[in-house]
């Protein structure tokens, strides 16, 4: 086995440019960079499911991410999350069966002020009720 890459950030790059032009990555570029930079696959999933920018498996229609850091948690995010987790019948971190929506957790936002806050399809909802995002869900063709 190579070790070419002695950090995450070299990996993180070898990711980046395995998903330029489909948008995803998949098994085979996961194993392919595993074995590049002499590495378990496991290790290098984990590095892709950890930035949000990285998509394992194609690429969603919709993504709704709820801001699950400090404030937004105080500020009522676990409603928000229970209102869409029940809308779309899947859990953080789940793509619906149809690979239309993803469900997942953020950190936080930059606007704690406006807690709880919510990013669909990188359009920011502040203070979302879980009403508000289900009816977005519902407008896109849920
Ligand atoms: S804690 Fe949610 S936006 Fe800052």
């Amino acid at each position: 086995m190579s070790n070419k890459a002695k950090s995450n950030a070299d990996i993180l790059d070898a990711l980046k440019e395995a998903q330029a032009g489909k948008g995803y990555l998949s098994e085979e570029d996961i194993c392919k960079v595993a074995k590049e930079y002499g590495r378990y696959p496991s290790e290098v999933y984990e590095t892709a499911t950890f930035y949000t920018m990285l998509h394992v498996g194609k690429k969603p229609e919709h993504v709704i991410e709820v801001c699950g850091s400090t404030c937004c948690d105080a500020g009522g995010a676990a409603a928000v999350i229970s209102a869409v987790g029940k809308e779309l019948g899947i859990g953080l971190g789940e793509t619906t069966k149809d690979g239309k929506w993803l469900f997942r957790r953020c950190e936080c936002l930059g606007r704690c002020d406006t807690a709880p806050n919510v990013m669909i399809d990188g359009e920011l909802i502040t203070n979302a009720s879980g009403e508000d995002v289900v009816q977005r869900i519902r407008k896109a063709g849920r």
